[in-house]
Parts: structure tokens; C-alpha cells; sequence
């Protein structure tokens, strides 16, 4: 047995989430593929059994009532919110993260309008996960803004009294990198702006503390590290002193203050509520409300002491085992500037990622050059890590595949 293969077995040994896998379908393969999606709990399939047969197929219309299906993107925001620090009453499930940026775009210019004349511009994190790119643009054409594209560094110059909301990525999903929330919240507040935070890439993996941070909007996916299931809804984090402000671009029949009285006029509800639509999608809802059973008696800050040590680890094992050069990390070293993630590049990247997947190891590739991995503490363990970095030492030592 290698050094290494021995101090993964220590760590593993020391490792007081490792019970924890036992939660999930799991294989021989390694995967390193959580910060795309998730794997599966493995007491999901029987609960989304039950909603079907039982709660669809028997109760079916008095399910809305009796199984608890209106009333479950609230309820379901409320078991998300503290793996966020987020109080009860601040979250809401359903629609896609893509959706939510608009919401959450269009809601902040429209309080920043009230708050007084003259702020006419976004800014948007320069290497931010395209959607939120695409979202703020069109969101910027609705409310008569501009769009600033600026690197989350640059943020603090680039704030200024035209400044209405501000658009950020807390981890970057490409390298891996955590920005500062806390730091670029507050000047985003002194500025007298908005921020709206993504936090698909931190959500589950480490602490947020969205109120301890005064975070103003958030949204976020449910089917990475939260292992909500493909295409689980996203959620909304409205703080509770802006939720009457909350102003909607997408008021449905769901944030009505009085959702059966069927009035042609739209008069929204109080609380995290505004933040719905249209009716849930219950299935893939109930499915992650399933899903995030998971987490119980594990605390994020376990979590995020976990993944630093997974990702320290795996940056240890690849600095041994792969030859100088053939790959560079983008994913800072800094523990305060690491989220969950470690992006490797190397030119060959595409071809690389296709050989270690075909070796029982998979991470993801993202154009035009990176590796990705993503540790899920909850199901990742140390020899898993040293495992994909002595396997993709391997596949980048065969070197590059022949042109054709
Ligand atoms: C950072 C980030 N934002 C937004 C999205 C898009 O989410 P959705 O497909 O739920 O709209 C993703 C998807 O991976 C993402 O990584």
C-alpha cells in the first residue's frame, strides 16, 4: 500500500461523517460529480413511491390538503434555510434557479427604483454560470437598465450611485473559487444597492449565513449538493424585512393573497410566499423534501471542515502523483477562497475526462480545457480522493490520444 493509500485509510477511519454514505445508492465507481448532480438517497425511491401510488393515485385532488402539497414549497424552503442560516418564513422551493435569478433581478432593480431616482444598472459577476448572464441581461431590457459585466473582485470599484442590484456567484462554478459574501454584501449595501447571491455551488456544501450577512435575495438549485433529484426545483430567499417590497415580475395565482378567490386583480400574499408562481411540481418537490432527510444530525459546519479536508487532500495526492506541468489548479489554495470543487486544467482536458470516466471515476469537463471535481462530503470519502487522483495520474501519463 502507498503513503498515500494509508493516509486515506486514517482519514477515513477519523472521518465522522463516513457513516453517512450508507444513506445513498452508491457503486464501485467514484463520483466526483455531486456539483453537477447529486446522488441518489437511498430512501427516495419508496417516499416517491408513496406520493404516486398512495398520495396521487388514491388520495389524488385531496392530497393538495391532506398530504400537504400546497402548502409544500414553503415547508420545504424551511428545511433548506438553516443549511443556508436562513430563519424560518424566508424561503420558498419551486421553478428553476434560471427563474429565480429573474425574479430576484427584476424584484431588486424595482427596490432599488423605490428607494429613489437614477439607479439604472447591473451588475453581473464577469464569470458568472451563463443563465444568470442571459437572465440579467433581459431583466436589464425590461426595467430600463444596463448590464455591467464585472469580476467579483472588481465589484467594490465598480459600485457607485447608478448601481441598483448587484448579480454575484458565491462559488464559481468553472475553478472553484468562494467569494467573499460577506464582504461584497456589505458594500453593495453601502453603495445603497441590491444583492442577489447564486448559491447553486455552495448550498450544502458549506455555511452561507445568508442573515447573519444581510443578504438581500438569494436563489439556488436543489439537486447538487442538496441531492434533491434531476431538475428538482430551485429556491428563493427573500430577507424578511424586503418581503413586502417584494414585487413580483411573475405574479401567479400561487402568490395571491387569496389564491381561490379567482379576482382578476393580483394582490400579493405576505411573507416568503410572493416569491411562487404557478402550481409546484410536486413530484420532483416531494422528492427533494425526501431527499434532504439526509441531513439529519449533520451540520453544515461538519460539512464544509470535511470537504476542505477532501479537497486538501485530493490537491495533496494529485501534486504527488501527476507529473509537473501536465495539469494546473484554478481552484485557490486558500482555504477561505476554496468552496467544494477542484478544477484542473490541462489541454487535453475533454479527451482526459472521457478516459478516467471510462476507469470508474467521474468527475465533469467543462470547455474548453478543465477538469472538474466536486466532493459531497456526505458521501465522499479520503480513498475515494486518492483513488481519482492516482487513476488520472494515469490517464494523463498515457498523454494525449492520437489525432485521427
Ligand atoms: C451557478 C449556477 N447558476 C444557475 C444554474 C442554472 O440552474 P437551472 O438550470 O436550475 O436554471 C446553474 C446550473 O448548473 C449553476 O451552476
Amino acid at each position: 500500500m502507498s503513503e498515500l493509500m494509508s493516509v486515506a485509510e486514517e482519514l477515513d477511519a477519523a472521518d465522522a461523517l463516513a457513516a453517512v454514505r450508507e444513506r445513498f445508492v452508491l457503486d464501485d465507481v467514484t463520483y466526483l460529480d455531486g456539483n453537477s448532480l447529486g446522488a441518489l438517497p437511498a430512501h427516495v425511491p419508496d417516499r416517491v413511491a408513496d406520493v404516486v401510488r398512495r398520495q396521487w393515485g388514491e388520495l389524488r385532488i385531496r392530497s393538495w390538503d391532506e398530504s400537504g402539497w400546497w402548502t409544500a414549497p414553503e415547508r420545504i424552503g424551511d428545511r433548506i434555510a438553516p443549511l443556508v442560516g436562513a430563519a424560518p418564513g424566508q424561503i420558498v422551493v419551486g421553478d428553476s434557479t434560471s427563474v429565480n435569478v429573474f425574479k430576484a433581478v427584476v424584484a431588486a432593480v424595482r427596490m432599488a427604483g423605490e428607494d429613489g431616482p437614477g439607479r439604472d444598472e447591473i451588475l453581473v459577476d464577469a464569470s458568472t454560470f451563463p443563465t444568470d448572464g442571459y437572465v440579467a441581461e433581459s431583466a436589464a431590457r425590461l426595467t430600463g437598465c444596463a448590464v455591467r459585466a464585472v469580476t467579483p473582485a472588481e465589484v467594490p470599484a465598480a459600485l457607485g450611485e447608478r448601481t441598483a442590484a448587484v448579480l454575484l456567484n458565491h462559488a464559481d462554478y468553472r475553478t472553484g473559487r468562494l467569494h467573499d459574501l460577506p464582504g461584497l454584501t456589505a458594500a453593495v449595501h453601502a453603495a445603497g444597492a441590491y444583492a442577489v447571491w447564486d448559491l447553486c455551488h455552495s448550498a450544502g456544501a458549506l455555511p452561507v449565513g445568508l442573515d447573519e450577512h444581510g443578504v438581500d435575495l438569494a436563489v439556488g438549485c436543489t439537486y447538487k449538493y442538496l441531492n434533491g433529484g434531476p431538475g428538482s426545483p430551485a429556491f428563493l430567499y427573500v430577507r424578511r424585512d424586503l418581503q413586502d417590497r417584494f414585487d413580483s415580475p411573475l405574479p401567479g395565482w400561487n402568490s395571491h393573497a387569496e389564491p381561490f378567490g379567482m379576482r382578476p386583480g393580483y394582490a400579493p400574499a405576505s411573507g416568503a410566499v410572493r416569491g411562487r408562481v404557478g402550481t409546484p411540481d410536486i413530484l420532483s418537490m416531494l422528492a427533494l423534501e425526501a431527499s434532504l432527510d439526509v441531513w439529519d444530525g449533520v451540520s453544515v459546519e461538519a460539512v464544509r471542515a470535511k470537504s476542505l479536508a477532501l479537497t486538501d487532500f485530493f490537491l495533496r495526492c494529485v501534486g504527488e502523483y501527476v507529473p509537473d506541468g501536465r495539469v494546473a489548479s484554478m481552484t485557490p489554495d486558500a482555504h477561505a477562497e476554496r468552496a467544494s470543487q477542484v478544477a484542473l486544467r490541462c489541454d487535453d482536458a475533454g479527451d482526459v475526462m472521457r478516459r478516467l470516466i471510462g476507469r470508474g471515476v467521474v468527475g465533469d469537463f467543462r470547455a474548453p480545457d478543465v477538469l472538474r471535481f466536486g466532493f459531497t462530503p456526505l458521501y465522499v470519502g479520503f480513498a475515494d480522493v486518492e483513488r481519482a487522483a492516482r487513476l488520472l495520474a494515469e490517464v494523463l501519463a498515457e498523454g494525449p490520444a492520437p489525432a485521427v
